[in-house]
């Protein structure tokens, strides 16, 4: 095995760990937001001056309950809020940041042959980038829900382009193994005539149905802030405006949903990661609705809250590698659309 194949199959390790990092990452975000941890630390990138956070209260700066009351904090629970804060900080930078970097470099092996991997890359640093800078408005304005909303979308599409680099790295890993093999051409894939169709719309769908999501959720934060609501059994009430919406249209998610996974079913030769893509899409989706109905009638368990923001992840990344095998796998291009 020459330098450059090594380097290509290390690149295929790194983007699938990059990847786990990076659904970790929103799932250490979601306990953050939560328990309410994201002024565990009141600076950034340093918390409370120091690059290790305290673990004493008397360690504290003597103001701090001050400095909390003049941004509308009436309490922090020190130490836990400030550590769960530190850790999604530490997992960001001693983690998904040297493997973003590490992967960059390695995306390098493919420039002559595919020059999409370099792009893809460079744009998720772009992100991280971005992302990072909006984690530090979130602090500076005292994590106003909207900002919030704002900081997790690109980091769902960072997730997103990670899922295409893996299923596009396959896909050649594939094509390898059939040259070795000596078996010549692609297989072709016939499929319904309309999975095209359901692809494109599920993407609008699901991701839809996270905006709704993201403004329910918005809906109860403000209200929280607000009127300093703590009882869980309260904040039902007053998601009044958005979440029958995103009640109502879950239908119109699960109807997608399942046209999607019939679909897959139906097709012949059918690859890994549409097959993979679509359970996880019917696993996710069951799981929404499962979750979701724990919030709206058991008062808004916090397990629950981190369960529907983790599914609703993993929904996205489900319909993600279902269109990335069909538009970005090199390894099966050959459709063929049949009518049913
Ligand atoms: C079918 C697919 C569904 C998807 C993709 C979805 C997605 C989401 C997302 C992304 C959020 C924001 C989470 C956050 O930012 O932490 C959310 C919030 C919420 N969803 Fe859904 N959801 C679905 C179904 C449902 C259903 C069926 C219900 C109720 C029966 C529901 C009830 C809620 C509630 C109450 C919130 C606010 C949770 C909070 O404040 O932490 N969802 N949803």
């Amino acid at each position: 095995m020459n330098i450059l194949t090594k380097g290509r199959n290390i690149y295929y390790t790194v983007s699938v760990i990059c990847f786990i990092s990076l659904f970790l990452l929103i799932v250490i975000g979601g306990t953050v937001r939560i328990t309410g941890s994201g002024m565990g630390c009141p600076d950034w990138p340093k918390c409370f001056g120091r690059l290790i956070p305290p673990t004493i209260i008397s360690d504290l700066p003597a103001d701090y309950i001050k400095f909390y009351e003049t941004r509308g904090y009436s309490k922090s629970d020190f130490p836990l809020m400030t550590w769960i804060e530190y850790l999604n900080r530490l997992w960001s930078v001693i983690i998904v940041g040297p493997l973003l970097l590490a992967s960059t470099l390695l995306s390098l092996t493919w420039i002559k042959k595919d020059k999409s991997f370099l792009i893809l890359q460079l744009l998720m640093l772009f992100l991280t980038g971005f992302t990072a800078w909006l984690g530090k408005i979130v602090v500076l304005y005292d994590l106003d829900s909207l900002r919030v909303t704002i900081h997790l979308i690109p980091a769902l599409i960072i997730v997103s382009i990670s899922v295409i680099i893996c299923t596009r790295l396959n896909g050649y890993r594939v094509l390898d193994v059939m040259n070795n093999n000596g078996i010549d051409g692609l297989p072709n894939k016939i499929v319904s005539k309309n999975y095209q169709l359901y692809l494109i719309s599920g993407f609008i769908i699901i991701s839809m149905q996270i905006l709704l999501g993201t403004q329910v959720r918005t809906e109860i934060d403000k209200y929280i802030t607000q009127a300093n609501i703590l009882d869980r059994a309260d904040w039902i009430i007053k998601a009044y405006k958005w979440l029958p919406i995103h009640k109502l249209f879950s239908t119109v998610v699960t109807i997608i949903v399942a046209l999607i996974y019939i679909a897959s079913r139906k097709t012949v030769n059918l690859s890994r990661p549409t097959f993979w893509g679509a359970i996880l899409m019917i696993g996710s989706v069951s799981a929404q609705i499962i979750t979701g109905t724990l919030l709206t009638e058991f008062s808004f368990p916090a397990a629950s809250q981190l369960l529907h923001l983790t599914f609703s992840t993993s929904l996205l990344c489900g319909i993600i590698l279902c269109i990335s095998d069909k538009y970005f796998n090199p390894a099966n291009v050959k459709y063929i659309p049949i009518s049913e």
